[in-house]
């Protein structure tokens, strides 16, 4: 009997390390820590225990929203390399207490030597992975530029106490997941493969990762210590920009130096709407997110959502059908409104809303061959990113969407620098007609041009009721984004799922084209998977879909923070 009790206190023991994950003390749930999380006086949401803790600690000491998400930036371009990052970019959302609402644009940029066919060969064709891997995938990085912008309109606390968490976990390191592990393995051939220099590639060690290693980024605590130090210049100018440069002349990128000291990021004004109770705020180009978020909730509303459930035939099938008219105007459409006329009233008329949904048959799925965009005559005129959300003890929120576009985007390391340069190139147009990495489609809207911003579908949004903050909400996942983000907020609103729920059930996404219904295992159950299929939809299980980092304000004012169960996310709240 005694043995068996030691052996089950051991085993106990052993599970909470296993099921704690990560294993540092404070990954262990409490009411307001954990993968749901509850609280009073702030939240912090990330795909990273160590970035949330960093937020978390910025609150308590009396940050605010915004530098949260400053520190929360830099920690997770430390601890969180495959899209936390210095040399990538993203777009944030964010509403001040008093309802204000600001969005700001720090997506990179084509460099100044970028040209339309930049990836085609001579006879017209795509040349493989060009746009994906190595210098010549890299955009202008703009989230340096990005933190500092937000920074110095709105933050509170001085920019270089901001950077001194993410320096320590660089200079001493941090200890990887199991996830993390795993992913190191797996991409060493890449590092190995696009790195000419790799002992100063800190992905790279000779045996293989395991849960628990220490990864210390000396390089990277330089580089950050430079922006510490000289703020934007750190970065864009001086050494770190040299660095870029080299690296850029050590393979077959073009950056440099005046595209680096010319990036700005934009303040732009957010696309909004209205669905049922609530307003809905999100990004303008150059992402399509906030522009097809909304267009689906607005055809949403012509449907009885909530009365149908959230998993029937119905539901599936009406959701795929307005995905499907939606993916294929952002085709069409959708670009840097810098560079392309963006119709956006005309997409997100009321009217020709409504007849869309008209050409929506309840019963059978309609070809994607069939459905084609906005006609621009009948109107007037034209796995990886990562997302955080962070709510303050003043009811100050942030949602933000940042990334390197693939996986460890170009897989090139600037060498000295210590941080990863993105792929975004390859969210542009390469050619009309030829898809990207996402399978998505784009043409003259998205061509490539310089100084001009990719196309992204990142949806940072914020909902209201009533006026008052209601969700904070973000994910990533290439196209998959938006209808991620899309069947999160009809989960709450339509499905009475609180966050936690909403976050962690399964997901399914459409986009036009290909033309298949994409499920996570278990998103669809049988019966319902065999009608849709009776009504013409083709269906292709695959991997997880999206990993949303969400807050909601419940209705008794506290936060309910949901850090996605796909991931190594975790949240954090201020009792
Ligand atoms: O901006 C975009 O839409 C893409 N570069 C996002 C990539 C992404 O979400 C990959 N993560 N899973």
């Amino acid at each position: 009997m005694k043995i068996f009790l030691k052996t089950s206190v051991s085993m106990l023991l052993i599970m909470c390390f296993i099921s704690c994950g990560n294993s540092r003390s404070f990954f262990i749930k409490t009411a307001s820590s954990g993968k749901s999380a509850v609280s009073r006086n702030g939240m912090v949401v990330s795909a990273h225990p160590e970035a949330t803790k960093v937020g978390y600690e910025i609150l308590k000491n009396g940050g605010n929203a915004i530098d949260a998400m400053v520190g929360v930036h830099f920690a997770l371009a430390v601890v969180y390399p495959s899209a936390g990052n210095l040399g990538g970019g993203g777009f944030m959302m964010y509403r001040e207490n008093n309802g204000n609402i600001f969005s700001l644009d720090f997506r990179e940029k084509a460099p100044q030597n970028a040209y339309e066919k930049m990836y085609l060969d001579e006879e017209g064709n795509v040349i493989d992975g060009q746009s994906l891997s190595g210098q010549k995938a890299s955009g202008v990085p703009g989230s340096v530029d990005g933190m500092l912008k937000a920074h110095e309109k709105f933050g509170s606390l001085p920019l270089p106490s901001l950077l001194i968490p993410a320096i320590k976990l660089a200079e001493k390191g941090f200890h990887i997941t199991s996830k993390q592990a795993r992913n190191y393995n797996h991409y060493k051939n890449d590092f190995v493969k696009y790195n000419q220099y790799l002992g100063s590639v800190p992905l790279i060690k000779e045996w293989n990762w395991k849960e628990g290693d220490l990864l210390v980024q000396k390089d990277l605590a330089k580089t950050l210590k430079r922006i510490k130090e000289n703020g934007r210049a750190g970065f864009y100018e001086g050494k770190t920009a040299e660095l870029i440069v080299a690296e850029m002349k050590a393979g077959n990128g073009i950056i440099n130096y005046e595209d680096l000291k010319n990036y700005s990021s934009t303040w732009r004004k957010p696309v909004t709407g209205n669905y049922k109770d609530y307003k809905v705020y999100s990004m303008a180009p150059s992402s399509s997110g906030g522009i097809a978020l909304i267009q689906l909730l607005k055809m949403a509303e012509h449907f009885p959502v909530s009365e149908f459930g959230s998993k029937s035939t119905k539901t599936i099938h009406i959701m795929t059908e307005m995905e499907r008219r939606v993916y294929a105007d952002r085709a069409e459409h959708l670009g840097d409104s810098d560079f392309w006329d963006v119709p956006i009233n005309e997409l997100l008329d009321d009217e020709y809303i409504a007849q869309r949904v008209e050409q929506i048959n309840l019963t059978a799925a309609t070809s994607s061959k069939e459905v084609r965009a906005m006609e621009l005559e009948n109107i007037v005129e034209s796995e990886e990113t990562t997302h955080y959300s962070i709510i303050d003890g003043k009811g100050n929120a942030v949602s933000l969407t940042t990334t390197i576009n693939s996986p460890y985007g170009s897989k090139v390391f600037v060498q000295g620098a210590g941080f990863l340069l993105n792929n975004e190139m390859d969210d542009f147009s390469s050619k009309p007609g030829v898809p990207n990495k996402y399978g998505l489609l784009g043409g003259a809207a998205n061509s490539i041009q310089p100084g001009k911003r990719m196309l992204s579908a990142m949806t940072p949004t914020i909902l209201e009721k009533d006026g008052e903050l209601f969700m904070v909400v973000g994910t990533p996942g290439g196209s998959t984004i938006i209808t991620s983000v899309f069947q999160t907020i009809l989960n709450v609103i339509d499905h009475g799922m609180d966050m936690t729920g909403a976050v962690s059930e399964k997901r399914f996404h459409h986009q036009w084209k290909p033309d298949f219904i994409y499920m996570e295992e278990g998103a669809i159950q049988e019966p319902v998977l065999k009608e849709l299929m009776k009504m013409g939809h083709k269906i292709k299980g695959r991997g997880s879909i999206g990993r949303v980092d969400a807050i909601l304000v419940r209705p008794d004012g506290s936060y309910e923070g949901a850090a996605d169960p796909r991931g190594d996310e975790w949240a954090m709240g201020i009792e």
